[in-house]
């Protein structure tokens, strides 16, 4: 059975709607410098307008994703980037399902389902976000809703074709806000993230999937974060997009 030390830390650097092209560029390459030689796979989520100028950074240790794909393969869709535009592009890896889609947006388990199997099919390794609302939480409801955003967003999927999946627990209240779920809260809520995954595959299969935190990571915490068995790695917004604090991150990623 797989353990945690066989699976390699994941750092994820969300810079959502940010930077400039120049902006973009400077962080890429500081971002691939902090990566290099770290055993951290490390993956920046550029606007898709900055893809090819963080592509254009040369680093091995450095990889690009999509922050979204369409559910659709090609076609009459405006403003829509398909997952094997992604590709084309250089890119490794989607976000799928992010709460500022899930909740901004009003994109369903059902829509996000059909996001992972363009994303597979164009040979991208799928990063699912799941994650509770305050209210959610309030209510003592994070178990089931994290158990019912896997199952619905992973419906009609193998365990074979998941191989490479990457699950976020980004939990709603605390992204952006400063606010970070404590590590035994977040331990907690990856457990039961596991749990599902074995119930709806195998423990193995469970025990090899990385899942990663989001939500108000920042270069203080994320060492007490990483050092839970439970916790992969984590997926970061607003510190990614400061230098310096993000390879502190990454660093924390490659200690733990
Ligand atoms: P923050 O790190 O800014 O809270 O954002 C987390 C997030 O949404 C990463 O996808």
């Amino acid at each position: 059975m797989a353990t945690r030390d066989s699976r390699t830390p994941f750092v994820g650097g969300n810079w959502k709607m940010n930077l400039t092209r120049a902006g973009a560029a400077e962080l890429a390459r500081a971002t691939a410098a902090a990566a290099a030689g770290r055993a951290v796979e490390c993956v920046v989520f550029p606007p898709f307008v900055y893809l090819g100028d963080a592509r254009a950074v040369e680093s091995r240790d450095l990889r690009v994703g999509g922050q979204d794909c369409s559910a659709e393969t090609h076609g009459a869709f405006t403003g829509q980037i398909s997952a094997s535009m992604l590709r084309d592009s250089g890119c490794t890896h989607v976000l799928i399902g992010h709460s500022e889609r899930r909740h901004g947006l009003g994109e369903d388990d059902a829509l996000l389902a059909r996001k992972i199997a363009r994303a597979l099919d164009a040979g991208l390794v799928p990063v699912l976000c799941v994650g509770e609302t305050l209210s959610e939480r309030e209510r003592g409801e994070a178990d089931a809703v994290i158990e019912s955003q896997l199952c619905g967003s992973l419906t009609g999927h193998s365990e074979n074709a998941l191989a490479s999946l990457v699950v976020a627990y980004e939990p709603v209240w605390a992204i952006g806000t400063g606010r970070t779920a404590t590590p035994s809260d977040a331990t907690a809520a990856h457990a039961t993230a596991r749990k599902t995954l074995g119930r709806l595959y195998s423990g193995r299969f469970a025990e090899r999937t990385r899942i990663i935190y989001g939500g108000s990571v920042n270069a203080r915490n994320a060492a007490e974060l990483f050092a839970s068995e439970e916790i992969d790695g984590g997926l970061v917004g607003g510190a990614s997009l400061v230098a310096a604090d993000f390879a502190a991150i990454i660093e924390a990623a490659a200690r733990r």
